[in-house]
């Protein structure tokens, strides 16, 4: 087959070990494929969308149930950005728990971590955009979390909202935020990102001493199985669109009922349940930020796997740091459920 523009992204042929789905679990590729459609998908809403506090939810309901295949775009946008969080999560695990992340990888680790937490900005600003009565109480909330910064808490919340009452003044903000002033970021870190991979030489996997399989695959091989997790993710993207429409509520024109929603979105459920449990700086802003950080010095403070275990799944040599991430894991997964 003559190579096509999509072939030519990828190197001639790579080592069979670094294209396993047991390996990879495929979930790089599949975020990659989510920011592709989230793009796509986002630009057709910005033709219809817009963000005025006035306007803001009724432009969503007219996208919803008046424009031809409106309401299944909307879907397809908000699936794929709730989908993004989970495959970039397990992607995380994964490098972690193959020890993927030692240098020359850690480098990319730290560019792969800022990725996830701009996903899960993009997700949040998203979701305020609905300007439905819904979105006042997490943007309150999550809003007055910034202010709790000592010293630089105003200029930041000024920054990020624009200052005054939030559910009066953010749209504006958080439009630009979301449509351009993270999504750029993304953009750039995220080709950043692919391009250390092949720098860094690919897929981890020992050094050539220690490792003994020099089976290859061709670049055809590698698209073939791309394009079938493409196609697999694509129809689990539209049944999820057809059968669970994303919600909206009421338009909020003025200040919402006493009956409107009063939970964080999914991802930070885990966060507002820490809330109940006393200072919003410490719950709300120190232990996110300390998790975040201890993530993050995983490569650089943490004893190093072993050569031989790089690729492997579950290898001894990198025992903490997978103790750790477990128990971050279980931590964030049980606050969710107890909130849920
Ligand atoms: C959120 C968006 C992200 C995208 C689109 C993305 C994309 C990718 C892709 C396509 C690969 C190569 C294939 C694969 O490993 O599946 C990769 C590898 C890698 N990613 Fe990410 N990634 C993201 C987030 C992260 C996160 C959160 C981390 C860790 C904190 C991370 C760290 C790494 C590392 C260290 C590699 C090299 C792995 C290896 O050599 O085995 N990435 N990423």
């Amino acid at each position: 087959m003559r190579p096509s523009f999509f072939h030519h992204l990828h190197p001639p042929a790579i080592p069979a070990a670094q294209a396993r789905w047991r390996h990879t679990l495929g979930a790089g590729g599949t975020a990659v494929f989510l920011m592709l459609l989230l793009g796509v998908t986002g630009i057709l809403e910005m033709f219809y969308y817009v963000p005025n506090p006035e306007e803001a939810a009724l432009s969503v309901q007219t996208l919803t149930y008046h424009v031809p295949f409106g309401g299944f775009i909307r879907n397809l946008h908000y699936w794929s950005a709730q989908l993004l969080l989970i495959v970039s999560a397990v992607h995380l695990l994964r490098v972690i728990f193959t020890a993927a992340y030692k240098y020359p990888r850690r480098f990319n680790y730290l560019l792969g971590l800022g990725l996830f937490v701009l996903a899960v900005m993009l997700d949040f600003t998203g979701y305020i955009l609905r300007w439905d009565q819904g979105i006042c109480w997490p943007l309150t909330t999550g809003t007055n979390l910034i202010k709790t910064i000592p010293l630089i808490g105003g200029f930041l919340f000024r920054l990020a909202v624009g200052g005054g009452d939030a559910c009066q003044t953010a749209l504006t903000r958080f439009y630009t935020w979301h449509i351009f002033a993270l999504t750029l970021p993304v953009v750039v870190l995220g080709v950043w990102h692919a391009f250390r991979v092949r720098r860094d030489g690919g897929i981890a996997t020992p050094p050539a001493r220690l490792f003994l399989d020099r089976t290859r695959i061709p670049r055809d091989e590698l698209v073939r199985r791309e394009a079938a997790a493409m196609f697999i993710v694509g129809i689990l993207l539209i049944l999820l669109s057809v059968f669970f429409p994303a919600p909206i509520a009421p338009a909020m024109i003025d200040k919402p009922s006493l009956n409107a929603e009063t939970r964080a979105p999914w991802f930070f459920l885990w966060v507002q349940q820490m809330l109940k449990w006393g200072d919003p700086f410490i719950f709300g802003v120190l232990i996110p930020l300390g998790i975040l950080t201890l993530l993050a010095l995983i490569p650089y403070i943490f004893p190093q796997p072993a050569d031989s275990d790089i690729g492997r799944w579950f290898p001894k040599s990198n025992r903490l740091a997978q103790v750790v991430v477990t128990v971050i894991a279980i931590f964030v997964i049980i606050l969710t459920l107890i909130n849920t």
